[in-house]
């Protein structure tokens, strides 16, 4: 018999580790659906219902975020391949205007493309910079205020040649980088704007909360998760492109014996070509919850998050977004080590934690 109790129980509403989303029973039941039907999503003609579903609910999420309707949509395995994605479309975009094909005559000799990050900057756009020929060492981390939010007056000189990649949700603390002076500073100078809002950009959805966001529409490409805040089964995230032709043309490849694209075909937009219809789910958490349910959501956890720092009197500043950050004493156990500890001011008498090493502003966090 597998062991149970090895399962972490991250469904459950006091479940506080990472950032890690639940799922809705109608999340399960189409995932259940999709696959038990075994449906390929990577070509229309594999599986017209999981094209189309996905299609729905491409367009349902932009309305929802306040996107571009005509921006592309790739539905891939969560943020980290979302910001592959999306700094591939931008990698495309501005080698394009010094008249180099990327996908076709590769990185060496190629112009070169100066890359911006926050000094807090998750590891994953890192990642998919690294997986991109970027290097992940070559960035340019530029300095942060206490928060984690980048500081606009520390940023390098930009140009046409230049990747920003902003944060809209910083992991340890909900901070989220002055979006709209820095976009419009990118955009004077033809700088190429990502987001990695793996989370933050679900604020979007709220009227109560998308005013903390403020110019996040003026980017260039946003990757965001729908296995966190939307609450679909994992593996689920969304990259998304102003100008669909850089997206596709990072993304897509040619065979004979696929069906020549003059509507969307799904693989055009994501990395793999076969692939489980993971649009299934988005459609029907978003179907099942409407806009209001999905903005309901976003501000009952962010309600939680202001009572959980109020409630834990040594909280760091009050969390932007869902996240917030607890300075605890310097560890002294394994990284992901259980502990149990007293907390007079939880109201809980006993709180049971995984311990992980985070740092923030040079401080331990719980
Ligand atoms: C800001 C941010 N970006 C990216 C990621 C990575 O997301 P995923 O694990 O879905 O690839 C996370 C995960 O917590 C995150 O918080």
């Amino acid at each position: 018999m597998p062991n149970f109790k090895a399962a972490v129980g991250n469904t459950g509403g006091r479940y506080f580790g990472f950032v890690i989303g639940g799922s809705l029973p109608v999340t399960v039941a189409a995932n259940w659906l999709a696959a038990a039907w075994d449906q390929n999503a990577g070509l229309k003609i594999t599986s017209p219902l999981a094209a189309k579903l996905e299609e729905v609910a491409a367009e349902w999420l932009l309305e929802l975020l306040g996107l571009p309707p005509q921006a592309g949509v790739g539905f891939v395995t969560g943020a980290t391949m979302a910001n592959f994605c999306g700094l591939a479309a931008a990698r495309h975009a501005l080698l394009k205007r010094k008249g180099w094909n990327i996908e076709a005559q590769g990185l060496y000799g190629a112009p070169e493309i100066k890359v911006v990050v926050g000094a807090e900057v998750h590891v994953s756009p890192l990642k998919a910079l690294s997986l991109l020929g970027f290097g992940s060492e070559r960035v340019i981390r530029v300095p942060i205020n206490s928060e984690g939010e980048m500081l606009p007056d520390q940023l390098p000189p930009l140009d046409d040649m230049t990747i920003v990649c902003l944060q809209a949700g910083n992991v340890n603390s909900g901070a989220i980088d002055p979006l709209e002076e820095i976009c419009r500073m990118a955009q004077a100078k033809g700088a190429w704007v990502h987001i990695d809002g793996a989370f933050g950009l679900w604020g979007a959805a709220s009227r109560q909360i998308v005013h903390q966001l403020k110019g996040y529409e003026l980017a260039d490409s946003w990757a965001t998760d729908l296995h966190k805040w939307l609450n679909v089964p994992y593996d689920s995230g969304v990259v998304i492109c102003k100008n669909p032709q850089n997206l596709r043309a990072a993304m897509s490849i040619n065979a004979a014996y696929i069906p020549p694209q003059e509507e969307r075909e799904p693989y055009a937009f994501t990395p793999e070509m076969s692939r489980r219809a993971r649009g299934v789910e988005a459609w029907a958490a978003l179907y099942a919850l409407g806009k209001s349910g999905v903005a309901a959501l976003i501000e009952r956890s962010c309600l939680h998050a202001a009572l959980f720092a109020k409630k834990l009197k040594r909280a760091g500043p009050a969390g932007t977004t869902d996240q917030d950050f607890f300075r605890d004493k310097p560890p002294a156990g394994r990284n992901g080590e259980i502990r149990k500890r007293r907390r007079k001011t939880t109201g809980h008498s006993l709180l049971r934690y995984a311990q992980f090493h985070a740092l923030c502003g040079g401080q331990y966090g719980l």
